[in-house]
């Protein structure tokens, strides 16, 4: 265990664009390897040095293509292998998707369950053994309230959500005892470039809240972490309303 709750070693952001990930490894990157996973890896100057001068020691990028899945148990031991033990893996990449489109066209509503769910999923399947073998490390998933219960207005995105929730609810019990940690975060509406063009929900949040909350979370050793924290008792009690209401709920 390294400073103050945080795992030594390596921080690997996959979704290197993410504005919330981004946000994340900014406040985790003073004098720390980080190292960027996404598309188009030979485009990522701007967030190599908006990393760089929060004051990583180095930043590395890697092409990732969350929806490849044959190609991450390869990759990610092969960062392993060069860039040394991964402390803490942020887990930020996601679509949101068009649900009027995905309500019509199948090929669309599995691909956001794609990205959303089984990419997730083959990813922390492979990082969750690697961690395992190094004795320690931490895990960071953006689930979201659109998944604690599933609304008609974005049941697509919604259920790739409550599948990853489990999923990740499971996993961080097989971990348990093993070293390795899952943070489990669930923001609400978050103010930013996925939501761009909507009007914000109650209880909105920007990236950098959501952020300092991981961050915080990663710190005291926390399994969730609800942004912001009311959410928790407002979705009690949303589970408790009669469907004919629920289901008019906008997104
Ligand atoms: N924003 C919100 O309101 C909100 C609320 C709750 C939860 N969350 C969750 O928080 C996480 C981070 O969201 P964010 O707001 O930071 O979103 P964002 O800024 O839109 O970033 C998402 C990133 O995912 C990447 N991505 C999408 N598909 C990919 C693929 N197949 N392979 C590799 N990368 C891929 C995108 O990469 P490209 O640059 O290549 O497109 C993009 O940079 C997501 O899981 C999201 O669902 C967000």
């Amino acid at each position: 265990m390294g400073t103050r709750g945080l795992v030594d070693g390596a921080v690997l952001l996959l979704g290197g664009r993410s504005e919330i990930g981004l946000e994340v490894a900014r406040r985790l990157a003073p004098g720390r390897v980080v190292i960027l996973g996404a598309r188009r890896s030979d485009e990522l100057a701007e967030q190599c040095a908006e990393i760089a001068a929060a004051g990583a020691s180095a930043v590395h990028t890697i092409e990732f293509d969350a929806d490849d899945s044959a190609s991450h148990p390869a990759l990610l031991e092969k960062v392993a292998a060069e860039h040394g033990r991964i402390g803490i893996a942020v887990l930020a990449f996601g679509v949101l998707g068009d649900q009027r489109r995905a309500e019509k066209d199948p090929a669309h509503a599995t691909a956001i369950l794609h990205t959303d769910f089984v990419a997730q999923a083959s990813v922390l399947t492979v990082l969750a053994n690697l961690l395992r073998t190094q004795g320690e490390g931490q895990l960071v998933v953006f689930s979201s309230v659109a998944g604690v219960r599933v609304r008609r207005a974005n049941y697509v995105y919604g259920s790739a959500k409550a599948g990853l929730d489990g999923f990740v609810s499971g996993l961080a019990d097989a971990l348990h005892g093993s070293g390795v940690r899952l943070l489990l975060v669930r923001p609400g509406f978050v103010i930013g470039r996925m939501t761009e063009g909507m009007s914000p929900a109650p209880f909105s949040s920007t990236p950098g809240q959501v952020a300092d909350a991981v961050v915080k979370g990663l710190r005291r050793g926390a399994g969730r972490v609800w942004v912001p924290r009311i959410l928790q008792p407002v979705f009690f009690a949303m589970r408790l309303l009669p469907r004919p209401i629920w289901r008019r709920m906008p997104r």
